[in-house]
Parts: structure tokens; sequence; C-alpha cells
């Protein structure tokens, strides 16, 4: 059985490399094969940023985060709104952004439960949250990554993020566990909505 508690190549590289979770270098390997990050000085919203490493790596390119999460993550160079993404308002993430938004990422999942289908149908009540604001906010050529749990909900959801985007790629990272039902979504490109 696999032993969660004990560090792994990524938690190790991690830590040595200052950031607070392994998850770090699954945003870095979906940017490297599908670039997401706005130039300098340009704005990311990131839903479920704590504690903060996703946000971190951002701020070190030079890119203005706004980060949501039920806790604040404790890094500074960021606004953290700590609130529900599934209450935070699209007009609380413009005020709090002061310009326009080039990139949303959600690595929001809820607590596990250890039942899959459970786990499953509230993690794609995030990421659908999650896609919800990023039509909301993002300029148009604006970019989106998230995390999917795999499920019977899933293939709608990617279908409803491929549709949202002009260009769109599913990825499975290296630091994501082998054993694990998480997979990412990514776009570029907010194709304007249809009424
Ligand atoms: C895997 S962690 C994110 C790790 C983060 N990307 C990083 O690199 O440090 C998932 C996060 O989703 C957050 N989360 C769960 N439900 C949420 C909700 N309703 N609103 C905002 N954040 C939520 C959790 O609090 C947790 O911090």
């Amino acid at each position: 059985m696999a032993n969660y508690k004990r560090p792994d190549h990524w938690s190790r590289k991690a830590k040595e490399e200052g950031y607070a979770a392994r998850s770090v270098f699954k945003l870095e390997e979906i940017h490297q094969r599908f670039p997401v990050v706005p130039r300098s000085g340009g704005i990311a919203v990131d839903l479920g940023c704590f504690p903060g490493s996703w946000s971190k790596w951002l701020i070190e390119r030079d890119v203005r985060v706004v980060g949501v999460d039920l806790k604040a993550p404790d890094l500074s160079g960021g606004t953290w709104i700590v609130a529900s993404a599934l209450e935070v308002t699209a007009e609380q993430l413009r005020e709090a952004a002061g310009g326009p938004i080039d990139l949303v990422v959600s690595d929001m999942a809820p607590n596990t439960t250890g039942n899959r289908f459970t786990d499953h149908c509230r993690q794609i009540e995030l990421a659908t949250r999650a896609l919800e604001l990023a039509r909301a906010v993002l300029t148009p050529k604006g970019a989106f990554v998230a995390k999917v749990f795999d499920g019977g909900d899933a293939p709608a959801y990617v279908r409803m993020v491929q549709t949202s985007f002009t260009e769109f790629k599913r990825l499975k990272p290296e630091a994501t566990r082998d054993n694990s039902v998480e997979f990412f979504v990514a776009g570029r490109g907010l194709k304007a909505q249809v009424s």
C-alpha cells in the first residue's frame, strides 16, 4: 500500500527548493508543455492557493497573484482572499486584481472522504466553479488550468473547458502520484460566450 506520509522525490525536491508543496512541479510541467503564464506584470487568480507553492512560483515569474482559499498561505507578495471559491464573487476577484486577469488556475480539492464517488462529485463542483469564475473574469486571451478528479462527470466537465477555449490540453504531470485519480485541463484563448 502507498505510504502518503513518506516524503517522495517530489516532496523532497519541493522542500529543497523552498516550496510548500510538491504540487509546484505539476504547474511547472503544465506550463512547459502548454504555456499559460502571462508576461511580466500579468495577473493570475489562484483558486485553492494554500499552502502557496503555485502562488510562489507565479510571483517568482513576476505575475501578480490573487489567491483564494479557506486558509491564507504564509507567503508575501500576493493578495489573499480567505473564503470559499463557491462563495467568492467575480466582482471581488476583479477588485482585488485591480487590472485585467490573464490566468485563472485551480488546484482545488475537497478534504477527501475515501469514498471515490463522493470525492469526485465534490471536486467536480469546485472545478466547475473555477471554470465559471474564469469565464467571468478572464481577458479574451486569458488562460485557465484546473485539477480534475476523474469519474463519471469528468468527461462532461472536460468538454465544457474544451469548448470554452480556442486551445485545449489534458495533462497528467509527472509529479502526480501514480495511483492518483487526478488530471489537469488547460485552455488558452477564452471564447466569447454564446447566450
Ligand atoms: C492541493 S491543495 C492546493 C495546493 C496549492 N496549489 C499549492 O501549490 O500550494 C488544495 C486546496 O484547495 C482548497 N480548497 C478546498 N475547497 C475549497 C473551496 N471551497 N474554496 C477554496 N479553496 C478550497 C484547500 O483548502 C486546499 O488548500
